[in-house]
């Protein structure tokens, strides 16, 4: 992306001069840990080059005006800073109003509005987390110019320059949940947030502790299919299956002393799993519990390069998403099927919350062309319409650009 062509943009759209400043946050990629952030389990996501650009300058007023090259067709979107309201219009906009909302539900006093141009080149509603890439970079971006008093008073614990990334993702979480009304857990905020080049990030979503892992796949590389479904019932299920973990916990904890579903092992789990009668509640438990145990063993494969094994636990993570989470839909369960059958795969799974979206997949480099034509061939004679292929380069997590530099070229 020319960051140049973006400035020119914002400066045709708000006109010139002032500070004015560009900030960069990626999509994400879950390579296995589904549906575990919310259960207190293990995640292990990675960043991607693909990301959301914002160009912005503070104004003199509260006043907000917001583009996104997205949506050209919706123009400059306006508001202001004091017309924030609880679950307000839908479009692209409410995830940065919900930052700001956010913003001042933790006490972060925003003291002036915005100017801001947003271009995401990560393909919406993809579950490559374009939601969460914004939240973070609206919060980065407010971290970075916003001056309050409590930023001057240096002294001051709640300022918003002490905020962490860190500190950015939860608050992001909590616009998400409470302000677009997704019961999102903190994978996606968190990995966009601090994803690192090269790294995947093992999260340990009870505790937020962490620790970068490198992807190292020697002659494979990682290649995301986009189905192309819209997630258009994703929001509503997604609440469900959380509700739904829910019910299994109080269920188990008759049995057994735990304050989330991940704090049981699989042995646990098998030991006391009968106190669940209904079966939708114990299958959703049984993926939870397994899923978190898989994700612990494929950290430890890809450590120890053996990649077999890694795409293997892909696999399985796959199956159990289908058939006990039951979140993918024929879409993805076919462009795993297909993966799967293709030379050089190692392993496939979907990835993200599901019901459309995407699928990732582990694929040797000189069969990536084959495995495009093949999937895509078979994707489109039984769905009816096209995939997209992605061949993903594993990114930095947010961080500002730089705008000084007459022309910039990054992915
Ligand atoms: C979405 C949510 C995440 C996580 C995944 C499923 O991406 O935002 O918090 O729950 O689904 O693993």
């Amino acid at each position: 992306m020319n960051h140049n062509n973006l400035l020119n943009e914002f400066e045709s759209k708000f006109g010139n001069g002032g500070d004015i400043r560009g900030y960069f946050t990626p999509g994400r990629v879950n390579l296995i840990g589904e549906y575990t952030d919310f259960n207190g389990g293990y995640v292990f996501p990675c960043g991607l080059t693909m990301g959301t650009y914002m160009i912005a300058r503070k104004r003199a007023d509260r006043k907000l005006n917001m583009y996104s090259m997205n949506f050209e067709k919706k123009g400059v979107v306006q508001s202001s800073l004091d017309e924030f309201m609880q679950g307000s219009e839908k479009n692209w906009t409410m995830y940065s109003k919900g930052v700001m909302w956010a913003f001042e539900e933790k006490g972060y006093q925003l003291d002036l509005g915005y100017d801001f141009l947003v271009y995401g080149n990560i393909p919406n509603g993809s579950g490559l987390s374009s939601s969460a890439s914004l939240e973070v970079l609206t919060g980065i971006m407010l971290k970075d110019m916003n001056t309050t008093k409590s930023i001057e008073n240096k002294n001051d614990v709640n300022g918003i320059q002490n905020l962490s990334l860190q500190d950015i993702a939860l608050i992001g979480q909590f616009a998400e949940n409470k302000y677009v009304g997704v019961n999102c857990g903190i994978m996606d905020q968190f990995a966009v947030a601090m994803a690192k080049k090269d790294q995947a990030i093992f999260l340990d979503t009870n505790n937020l502790s962490f620790k970068y892992v490198p992807v190292k796949l020697g002659n494979h590389k990682i290649v995301i299919s986009s189905s192309n479904k819209k997630r258009s019932l994703a929001d509503s299920k997604y609440n469900e299956r959380r509700s739904e973990c829910e019910k299994a916990l109080v269920l188990l904890q008759t049995k057994k002393d735990v304050s989330c579903l991940c704090e049981l092992t699989v042995a646990d789990f098998n030991e006391i799993k009968d106190v669940i009668e209904d079966d939708v509640l114990l299958r959703r438990a049984k993926h939870t519990i397994y899923e978190n145990e898989r994700t612990k063993n494929a950290v430890t494969a890809l450590e120890n390069n053996n990649i077999e094994e890694f795409g293997n636990l892909m696999k399985d993570s796959h199956r159990s998403l289908r058939d006990d989470f039951e979140v993918t839909g024929i879409e993805l369960d076919l462009l795993v099927e297909e993966a799967v059958k293709c030379e050089g795969v190692v392993g496939s799974r979907m990835t993200g919350a599901g019901f459309g979206g995407c699928t990732v997949s582990i694929v040797r480099d000189d069969c990536i062309d084959s495995f495009i034509e093949q999937v895509g061939r078979v994707y489109e004679e039984k769905i009816g319409y096209c995939a997209d292929f992605y061949v993903a380069g594993v990114g930095d997590g947010a961080h500002k650009i730089d705008l000084e530099e007459a022309a910039h070229y990054d992915e």
